[in-house]
């Protein structure tokens, strides 16, 4: 999704500061990049493309580009395709306004009508050009820079995030709806941003805005407003990222990286929040969460699949539990009373769909959880409840070490919920918990998961069946192989193959095949493998070897013997491996795959 970032009090710098600031959200997805900079007027250079564009068009130029501020913003198209054009900054007819937006004005096409029957003339195709013409209507109106800004904002419906400079003003103008944006106080400067990575080179303090509040950034001070010009009182939070852990240290990619990171971040997750000796589990920030009669997750891709994940366990335990896609949840929500808790689960905390659902449950009664990675996250602001994975930063679109670390938060977050948390936690499970990292490690370092995909590259299709906890694991080994391959890959429960899908598995179609433990589910799932076999398909199965899976494989993914709950997640990182190396091969773009982005700010 696009990223914005902005910056005053770093004179000569400024240029590089947004550079580098677009660079850092590289990784948000964006089909185009552009920065404004106040000069003696506003200069503004936009490329469709690759951020390399931009610096090339402004590194021919440097000497005149020393703007004293400014601000910039990758471009995810959502009204208008790719092109210099549609690119942001945008601009009013005499270049006295510089504005980026995130999300979409829904009400934009009215106001454009409205302006053009005025005479004023588009360039673009954006939803986000009607603002710029707005502000600057509104200063040849007589108001000053801060009213103008603020009025036009009065006119708009939708999701946004704005910055905005105009000419003849040392300032910066903010506010955000729906939209992420935080702000950055750094000694003698401060920025704003759509994610802290943005500004992480230079602090580490912020400040999160809430919806409908205005910020205006001067070089040596910042203030906050709500929208009828009342001060707001903020706090001012250190975020405990650094910029080496949003750097790649090394790995060829992000998603690499983060993998491999996987041990760290389970231990970073299960810290203070596990005691073996005393047999509990203590996660404070539950403290305050009743005993909910029914539990309903609400989420969007790999969170979807550890909310299936987690409302399995809680059905496990006997409590009334579902996952819902949020995308649906938002618009036809299940029935909720004051005893239902509706947890969302969200890496960044800023997905529209999931937010739209937790606001609905909210606004029928529900109690609500936020299950997210990003400490001050909207998600993390607007419900009741709030349990951080504590993963660290993940860059690469594709979610790899945060799927891992929700898992792991949702059985803490079971324990809670059952009462079990407090009393006499079985020994096995505490220490399958405490073990997990370095099972995981050992998957890492064992996996033949590169050997493996260079028998399979150039397949009709790809799939991957299991049932249980292994079903959702199931679904997101598609996904991620989807997702970074482009090559087709669907996940079934095992069981379902025979009601429709069989009918696609021929010798072109390996099927992943997860398989642990050797209970009912697993003596199922081997019965589905012989249906695929006997279609010639080859099957590689992801297996700690306790069933008879293996004699029906092609191939094995071998995990060690673990207890039942942490097994999915190390089979899931075999097929993490399977995908990463699989689009390795293809040459894909890994971290940044085609049409994706990272934090889904649109519903
Ligand atoms: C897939 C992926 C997406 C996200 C989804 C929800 O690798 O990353 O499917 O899981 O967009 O995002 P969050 O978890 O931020 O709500």
């Amino acid at each position: 999704m696009c990223g914005i970032i902005g910056c005053i009090g770093h004179d000569d710098e400024t240029v590089d500061v947004l550079l580098n600031g677009l660079s850092n959200l590289e990784y948000r997805g964006y089909d185009s990049a552009g920065i404004a900079l106040k000069q003696d007027g506003i200069d503004i250079r936009k490329r469709e493309g690759e951020l390399d564009e931009l610096r090339r068009s402004v590194r021919r130029d440097s000497d005149s580009l020393a703007g004293s501020f400014g601000i910039g913003h990758t471009r995810w198209s959502t009204h208008g395709p790719p092109s210099d054009e549609n690119s942001h900054p945008h601009s009013d007819s005499l270049g006295r306004v510089a504005v980026v937006h995130n999300g979409i004005i829904e009400n934009y096409q009215a106001i454009r009508d409205e302006l053009r029957s005025e005479g004023i003339p588009f360039t673009s195709d954006t939803d986000s050009e009607v603002v710029p013409h707005l502000i600057a209507r509104n200063l040849e109106q007589g108001a000053d820079a801060e009213e103008a800004v603020r009025a036009a904002v009065d006119r708009l419906e939708g999701s946004y995030a704005l910055a905005v400079i105009v000419q003849g003003t040392d300032k910066i103008f903010a506010t955000r709806s729906d939209s992420p944006l935080v702000l950055g106080i750094g000694d003698g400067a401060c920025y704003l941003a759509s994610d802290v990575p943005a500004f992480l080179d230079y602090t580490r303090d912020v400040v999160y805005l809430d919806d409908d509040e205005f910020v205006t950034l001067t070089e040596d001070d910042w203030s906050i407003t709500d929208l009828n010009g009342d001060p707001v009182r903020k706090t001012v939070q250190t975020v405990d990222w650094t910029a080496e852990e949003t750097g790649k240290s090394g790995y060829d990619h992000f998603m690499l990286k983060e993998i491999f990171e996987q041990p760290t971040s389970l231990r970073q997750c299960l810290s203070g929040r596990v005691d073996e000796l005393d047999r509990r589990i203590t996660v404070e920030e539950l403290d305050d969460l009743g005993e909910p009669d029914v539990v309903q997750f609400v989420a969007c891709g790999t969170s979807y699949h550890a909310a299936l994940y987690g409302a399995e366990l809680l059905r496990d335990a006997g409590i009334n539990a579902r996952a819902y896609l949020a995308s649906e949840y938002a618009t036809s929500p299940a029935p909720v009373s004051p005893e239902t808790l509706v947890v969302g689960v969200t890496q960044s905390g800023e997905t529209a769909d999931t937010l739209s659902a937790l606001r609905e449950a909210r606004n029928r009664g529900a109690d609500t959880l936020a299950l997210t990675n990003v400490v001050g996250s909207t998600a993390a602001r607007e419900c009741k409840h709030v349990l951080y994975i504590r993963a660290g930063p993940e860059i690469g679109v594709a979610a790899t070490k945060t799927f891992s670390s929700q898992l792991v938060s949702l059985n803490l977050l079971v324990e809670h919920i059952t009462g079990r948390a407090q009393v006499d936690q079985s020994r096995e499970f505490l220490s399958a918990l405490r073990d997990l990292p370095n099972d995981l490690q050992h998957v890492l370092d064992e996996s033949n998961a590169r050997e493996i995909v260079d028998e399979y590259a150039d397949k009709d299709a790809y799939f991957f069946i299991g049932r249980g906890l292994n079903y959702p694991v199931a679904l997101e080994g598609a996904l991620k192989f989807k997702e970074i391959t482009y090559e087709h890959a669907e996940g079934f429960a095992a069981g379902e193959l025979k009601h429709g899908p069989l009918a696609l598995v021929t010798e072109n179609t390996p099927v992943f095949a997860v398989v642990t433990g050797d209970g009912e589910q697993a003596r199922k799932t081997l019965g589905n493998i012989k249906e695929v076999e006997a279609r010639g398909a080859p099957v590689i199965v992801v297996t700690d070897g306790e069933s008879e899976a293996e004699r029906y494989a092609d191939h094995v993914l071998e995990i060690p013997s673990v207890h039942e709950r942490t097994a999915p997640m190390l089979a899931n990182v075999q097929l993490q491996l399977v995908s990463y190396y699989m689009a390795e091969q293809l040459s894909r773009a890994i971290d940044k795959p085609r049409n994706l982005a990272k934090s889904v700010t649109v519903e």
